[in-house]
């Protein structure tokens, strides 16, 4: 597979911009190459390679906290694992509850493994949308679901072609870059209070870690993802009208996105943007 066909990522990863990137990269359309892109929360990297994509000669830089990379080496052996597990589950109508004896030679196939195995991949042909498991242990203990994948993977061997990677806080890589010229930021931090289990990061991001990446903000060419659960809009245009703050958010284009989670429950997904591009470079 060519990489300018990867508009979505080639693993699952919760949280990846698969929705927003025909608009992500229709905007990067509409501008010069720019030096540099930093993506701090590169995620599954996505948005990295539809940077990269678009513009070819800027040097893209992925933060990949999580090591999606690893995933990404493991591909054959997740596919092998499932090639056996479509053969096991052969029979079960799709999505219903995999039956105890065959739950038991689903775990001893994956037990026959060893070194690292893609959990979060096989949980989502295992488990219910959403339910994600880091070990066998965690397995064991769920009900499994015949949603197993019908096709391989893509081995994604380009996925990460011409994309320099790094793995560590967002911090630090904001700190490296911030003054370098024209750079663009990609900023697509975990969403508030929502529950972090599948990211390296432990736990919840609270509101002050959420208000914390504002900081990367100021003063910088960016594109910021939320959704409209956040409220972090309204919260900075209040600060503004009412204590006289910054609003980081000021004078930046909007492009939304409703997504639906189930039947009766949507959200708006938010990307904004803001790039003074005055010259050529
Ligand atoms: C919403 S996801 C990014 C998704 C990405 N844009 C994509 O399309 O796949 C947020 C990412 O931030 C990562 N993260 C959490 N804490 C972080 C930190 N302190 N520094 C850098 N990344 C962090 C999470 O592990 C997760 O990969």
């Amino acid at each position: 597979m060519k990489s300018k066909f990867y508009n979505t990522a080639p693993l699952p990863f919760v949280g990846q911009k698969r929705n927003f990137i025909k608009h992500f990269k229709e905007e990067l359309h509409s501008k010069v190459a720019p030096p540099l892109y930093v993506d701090l929360f590169g995620g599954s990297g996505l948005l990295s390679r539809a940077a990269k994509d678009v513009h070819p000669t800027a040097k893209v830089v992925y933060n990949d906290f999580d090591n999606y990379r690893k995933r990404l080496k493991t591909i054959s052996k997740t596919n092998k694992i499932l090639q056996d597990l479509r053969v096991l589950v052969d029979g079960i109508e799709r999505k219903k509850i995999v039956p105890k004896e065959i739950k038991e030679k689903i775990i001893n196939r994956i037990k026959q493994e060893s070194g690292f195995i893609d959990f979060i991949t096989l949980s989502s042909s295992l488990l219910f949308s959403m339910k994600y498991v880091s070990s066998i242990q965690e397995l064991e203990k769920e009900t499994l679901y015949n949603k197993v994948k019908i096709n391989n993977y893509p081995t994604a061997k380009d996925y990460l072609d011409d994309i320099e990677v790094v793995s560590t806080d967002y911090k630090k890589v904001f700190e490296k870059y911030k003054d370098v010229e024209n750079v663009v930021f990609l900023i697509d931090p975990p969403y508030l209070s929502t529950d972090c289990s599948t990211y390296s990061s432990d736990g919840y991001w609270k509101l002050k870690d959420y208000l914390d990446v504002l900081k990367t903000l100021q003063n910088q060419n960016y594109f910021y993802f939320t959704s409209n659960k956040s409220s972090i809009i309204e919260l900075c245009e209040w600060i503004s009208d009412y204590t006289g703050g910054l609003n980081p958010f000021e004078n930046a284009a909007k492009k939304e996105y409703k997504a639906s989670m189930n039947h009766n429950a949507t959200y708006t997904d938010i990307m904004l943007f803001k790039w003074t591009q005055t010259t050529t470079y």
